[in-house]
């Protein structure tokens, strides 16, 4: 790929969002050059480093840097002078009353304007609430620029957001600014070529575009709908064990409708990260602003406050009294594959454990501090952290829990409760290894004996011998008029 062929880009703000962005960009040919303030992360991103934990990114970032394709700088004169498309990508975090803060956002405009040209884009990459991009649009107005701003959200998922990023299933871009939307078209054209795919099977992402306000929509809607696929599921969890039927089972049996789709029905102790919450929150307030209540969002959230207190329930009932009893925590991290324990259900648990008076001991692959949380102990391993447990809580999914030796698990604690919140394991081979298994949607018969040995319920058939149909059965008659 010619350098100068593409418009020059600039990405400001180095987060996880930003640094995927600037060294994906870069992987496609053309040149980005990444602002960053904080002098620690400047320098650590200069050399060759990734001051967290993504797969793939460190690859990449060392790539783009050794290739001259790359650069991180804190002079935004410079910068801006030479960028034709700038994508913010500062942090949004939860502000007063729903809202998300964007005084990040706003303060980055206006130093883009400060210090930009005629011509220049300014494309919104962070999530912001809807509106903000006509907020930009008379920022630059202010500055004597005419409007160019586009918004292109984000879909990455931490975890996989070098592959997500490269290889995505669509990109939207919306601008009320025609000008300045091709001009972001054609920094993304290899992309939508297909070109940064290594696999020629995977077909190239779609592109959607529309006008600014629908496109700050789309990801606001993308991340509720998935969010209440997690949440649908955790609900058909709670009914499952009242039935005693299995979950997994059903969510695979459902989502190989293609309709449904078979993604995000993992029941578990609910959804985290910095995300799905915040989001949430936000078009519910956004929502409410404009007169409209949201039920079914703000049920979303509900079910997940109360899928994050499950653990919680299932160790009091076998232990009793959680107080003074030694619980071994698996998984810190909001999910597996990265580092990140912002709202994290895991996190949340051991704080919530520990305030009621439980000694926890704590592991994850990645994280190995809690800034903030000294009643939580960090244990270098899994077999560590069990060691004279009274209970084991799996909190999150890393793969190499799986391969845990369950009996090994079993000797060091000492007592035998593991609560599975992934449903991580077969309820038979957790008996077998001498542990009594709680998991979530999976009624305690079938723990105790797994799916294969359980009966199916027995259906209530009314017949001429019978001619008293159960309760429920007369509901049913009744409610069809019968
Ligand atoms: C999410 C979206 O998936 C991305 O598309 C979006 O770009 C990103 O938010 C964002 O807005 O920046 P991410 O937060 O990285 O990505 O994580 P997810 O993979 O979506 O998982 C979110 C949470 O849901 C995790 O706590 C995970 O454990 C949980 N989860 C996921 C379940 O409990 N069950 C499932 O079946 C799937």
């Amino acid at each position: 790929m010619i350098l100068g062929e593409y418009p020059q880009v600039a990405v400001v703000g180095t987060g996880y969002v930003g640094t995927v962005v600037a060294a994906g960009l870069a992987a496609t040919g053309q040149p980005v050059v990444g602002l960053e303030t904080d002098r620690y992360k400047l320098a650590y991103l200069r050399s060759g480093k990734v001051p967290f934990y993504e797969p793939q990114l460190q690859d990449l970032l060392a790539t783009g840097l050794d290739l001259g394709r790359l650069s991180f700088t804190d002079d935004f004169v410079h910068a801006m002078a030479r960028s034709d498309v700038v994508f913010l990508c500062v942090g949004t975090p939860e502000g007063n009353g729903g809202h998300p803060d964007t005084r990040a956002v706003e303060a980055a405009a206006r130093a883009v304007c400060k210090a930009g040209h005629t011509g220049q884009v300014i494309v919104t990459k962070s999530t912001v609430p809807v509106g903000t991009g006509h907020l930009l649009a008379s920022i630059m107005e202010e500055h004597g620029f005419p409007p160019a701003v586009v918004s292109n959200p984000e879909f990455l998922r931490e975890g996989s957001a070098v592959d997500d990023f490269l290889h995505p299933n669509r990109i939207v871009l919306g601008s009320d600014n025609d000008v300045a939307l091709r001009k972001v078209l054609e920094v993304y054209s290899p992309i939508l070529r297909g070109d940064t795919s290594a696999d020629a099977s995977r077909r190239p992402p779609a592109l959607v575009t529309t006008d600014l306000v629908t496109a700050e929509t789309i990801k606001y809607a993308s991340n509720a709908f998935l969010a209440t696929k997690i949440s649908f599921i955790n609900e058909i969890a709670s009914i499952c064990e009242q039935l005693g039927a299995d979950v997994s089972s059903v969510a695979t049996a459902v989502g190989l409708d293609s309709r449904i789709g078979p993604d995000f029905l993992e029941a578990g102790i609910g959804w985290g990260g910095s995300c799905f919450g915040k989001d949430l929150t936000a078009l519910v307030t956004l929502a409410a602003q404009h007169f409209y209540d949201a039920p079914l969002l703000r049920a979303t959230i509900e079910v997940n406050r109360r899928q994050r207190s499950l653990p919680i329930d299932r160790l009091q009932r076998a232990l009793h009294d959680v107080n003074g009893r030694r619980v071994a925590m698996l998984g810190l991290s909001f999910k597996p594959e990265t580092d990140d324990i912002r709202d994290s259900p895991a996190v949340e648990l051991a704080a919530r454990l520990a305030d009621l008076g439980a000694h926890v001991t704590a592991y994850d692959p990645m994280v190995k501090s809690l800034p903030g949380r000294h009643s939580v102990t960090i244990a270098p391993g899994p077999y560590d952290a069990a060691d004279g447990a009274h209970a084991v809580v799996i909190a999150t999914q890393w793969p190499e829990f799986l391969s845990l030796d369950l009996a090994l698990l079993r000797e060091r604690m000492l007592g035998n409760l593991l609560v599975d919140g992934r449903n991580m394991f077969d309820p038979q081979t957790v008996a077998e290894a001498g542990l009594v298994y709680e998991s979530v949607g999976r009624s305690p018969s079938l723990n105790q004996h797994g799916n294969a040995l359980r009966q199916p319920p027995a259906m209530p058939v009314a017949t001429a011998n019978n001619i008293d149909p159960l309760p429920a059965f007369k509901l049913a008659f009744d409610g069809l008029g019968a």
